[in-house]
Parts: C-alpha cells; sequence; structure tokens
C-alpha cells in the first residue's frame, strides 16, 4: 500500500513527541517511532532502558505495543526519529517485530539535532531490510 506523502507529517510529528519521553540514561541515545495503520491511525513508541541493559525495548517495538494494545494490527508506515548525523535504522528484533505484522512497509528514518532540525533523512522499504523474514509454518493468524 503506497502512502501519500502529506499523510506523514503527523505520524513525524508523534514519532517526535514520543522521542521526548524516551527513557535513555544509560545510552543518551533517544529514540522516538510512530506507525501508520491502514484505518489511518497513529500510534507511537519511544526506547524504554534498563539497568540490566537486556530488559530494554526500542522505540520500534513499544509503537507495536501500543498499535497491538488498540486492537490495529495493520501498519502501512513506520517514522523513526534518531539523533544524528545520520538517521538510524531499525534493529534487527525491530525489523523481525514489525515484519509480524506487516511483510512490507515504509520506512522514514529522520535524524534530528538538539533543537528539534531534520539534519538527515533517508527512506527505506522494510522488506528490502529484511528480506526472508521469519515466518512459522502453517494457517495464519
Ligand atoms: N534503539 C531503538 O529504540 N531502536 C532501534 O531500532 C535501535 C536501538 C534504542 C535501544 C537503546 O535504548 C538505544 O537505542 C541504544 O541502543
Amino acid at each position: 500500500m503506497s502512502v501519500r506523502p502529506g499523510a506523514l507529517e503527523p505520524v513525524l510529528d508523534a514519532a517526535r513527541a514520543a522521542r521526548a519521553n524516551a527513557y535513555a540514561p544509560y545510552s543518551h541515545y533517544r529514540v522516538g517511532a510512530a506507525l501508520l495503520t491502514r484505518p489511518g491511525r497513529i500510534y507511537a513508541g519511544c526506547n524504554v532502558e534498563n539497568a540490566t541493559y537486556g530488559a530494554t525495548s526500542c522505540a520500534e517495538r513499544s509503537a507495536v505495543a501500543a498499535m497491538v494494545a488498540a486492537g490495529d494490527r495493520a501498519p502501512v508506515a513506520c517514522v523513526v526519529v534518531t539523533a544524528g548525523p545520520a538517521p538510524g535504522a531499525p534493529c534487527g528484533i525491530c525489523r523481525q517485530v514489525l515484519a509480524e505484522f506487516a511483510r512490507d512497509m515504509k520506512l522514514v528514518l529522520v535524524a534530528e539535532d538538539d533543537r528539534g532540525n531534520v539534519i538527515a533523512r533517508r527512506t527505506a522499504r522494510l522488506a528490502a531490510l529484511l528480506p526472508q523474514a521469519f515466518r512459522l509454518p502453517g494457517p495464519r493468524r
């Protein structure tokens, strides 16, 4: 499904707002993510770090949890906002978690400076970043 470019502006705003709430006392690398779904809804999340490190949740997975909790399961785009200089790409676990709900979607990866100005932006497709995502054989849930 193609996404009208203007439809992503409020998604970027939501990712930015979530990033402002990121809990990243260990890495200081704040991440905000927001999903746009087929019905036109937006779900945001931020990274939530943990003293064990391993229990940290990435922003993308936080956004997926918000989407599922709201009863929506059809993401068509994901915007991720990080610090620069280059935008961050979703980690491998997040790629697989996103792929659980859509084989492909548009990814918009944005880096901002401390004042909230966009300093770099790139787009990608989930199917290109995670070819051959794992799928359990058998009927679809
Ligand atoms: N992080 C994300 O939120 N999303 C990613 O795709 C990669 C990494 C977070 C996890 C951790 O809080 C911080 O960035 C540094 O790894």
